[in-house]
């Protein structure tokens, strides 16, 4: 099916990746953002091509969903609340990225839509049993974050076995890229790293840094999952989205003093208990089902992702004290 002159609903899609597939679907759909932005920006919306049209509602409100879903051809479900917060507060996660989820496919089943893009996480793995990780790889999530993801997964599946209602499923590994997060509970090692490096302070790195992850940039990602909807024989499925080659956290840290060219050092604290040590994607289906390879190396990824920083110097991390180092790599291995 190609999803060209459609009526897209993207919910979360005022978020970081939810954005940037705003971006990808507006060239040639007519689309929806559902986000309650209590995380993402209307700011992350202004680069669409033609504006999307915005509800701000929260995916728990049924009543709201239902209204919605009522005009819509697609859906691509990205809403979400964040790994980090998940930690502390494992109902918030499992109100919105399960029940939340399971409320919009209620909504979403009776209607007239024709496709339904669970975007899950790679987090639903856990740790690498074996590599590369493929889609037959054991599900063992870590954290109740994952949990909740497998739930939204195991929803979306269901209502395709039951109903007939036509759900695919996407895991992307580590996104990074323009808008992704690098204050608070969402921040991410890369914006983390670089954000440091301007600042002239040093990058902290858990352990010996030799833990890796498979970052896909954004832009891969998004083409990626819009790939993904628009397979027919993937109706029912699930596929990895990633550029299936891993990197080490150390190896991030010494790129990312080197294209920003500033001499911060790097500094290693003790391992988090329960880190993820390996993750790198099986791409094969991707491959062989839709035709995708990621296109963006780590090192072109991090200079864009640089000169987009330098760009406005006021996204830079403000208050990187030592206590808040210690949660951004929260034993995270995708978002
Ligand atoms: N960023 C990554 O590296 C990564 C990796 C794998 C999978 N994913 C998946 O991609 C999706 C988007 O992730 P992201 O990194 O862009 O996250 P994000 O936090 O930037 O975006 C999530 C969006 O959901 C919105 N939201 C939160 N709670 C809501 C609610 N109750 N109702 C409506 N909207 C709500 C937020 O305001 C935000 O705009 C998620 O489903 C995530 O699991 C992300």
């Amino acid at each position: 099916m190609k999803i060209v002159g459609k009526r897209v609903l993207v919910t979360g899609g005022a978020g970081f990746v939810g954005s940037h597939l705003v971006d990808l679907l507006s060239h040639s759909n007519q689309v929806t953002v559902l986000d309650d932005f209590s995380v993402g920006e209307r700011e992350n919306l202004a680069a669409a091509v033609r504006p999307p049209r915005v509800v701000t509602a929260d995916i728990r409100d049924r009543g709201a969903l239902d209204e919605v879903v009522r005009d819509v051809d697609v859906i691509f479900h990205l809403a979400v609340v964040c790994l980090r917060v998940s930690i502390p507060d494992p109902m918030a996660s499992h109100l919105v990225n399960d029940l939340g989820t399971l409320n919009l496919l209620l909504a979403a089943r009776d209607s007239a839509v024709q496709r339904f893009v669970y975007v899950s996480s790679s987090e639903v793995y856990g740790s690498a049993k074996r590599t590369p990780m493929d889609e037959s790889h054991p599900l063992n999530p870590m954290t109740p974050y994952a949990a909740a993801k497998l739930a939204g997964e195991a929803y979306a599946l269901s209502f395709h076995r039951t109903y007939g209602f036509p759900t695919t499923v996407v895991r992307p590994f580590n996104v990074y890229g323009p808008r992704e997060h690098a204050d608070g509970p969402s921040g991410e090692v890369i914006p983390r790293f670089v954000a440091r490096a301007l600042a002239g302070r040093p990058l902290v790195v858990f352990g010996d840094g030799l833990q890796t992850r498979d970052f896909t940039w954004v832009g891969d990602t998004v083409r990626g999952i819009l790939m993904a909807a628009e397979c027919d024989a993937l109706v029912g499925g699930c596929v990895n989205i990633a550029r299936g080659e891993d990197v080490s956290v150390l190896r991030i840290a010494e790129l990312v003093q080197r294209l920003a060219g500033t001499r911060t050092p790097i500094e290693h604290q003790a391992d988090r208990p329960g880190d993820v040590r390996r993750h790198v994607a099986g791409v094969q289906r991707a491959r062989s089902m839709l035709g995708f390879s990621a296109t963006v190396g780590i090192d072109e990824g991090l200079s864009r992702y640089i000169e987009w920083v330098r760009s406005a110097p006021l996204r830079g991390v403000s208050a990187p004290e030592e206590e808040e180092a210690r949660n951004w790599q929260f034993a995270s291995a995708s978002v």
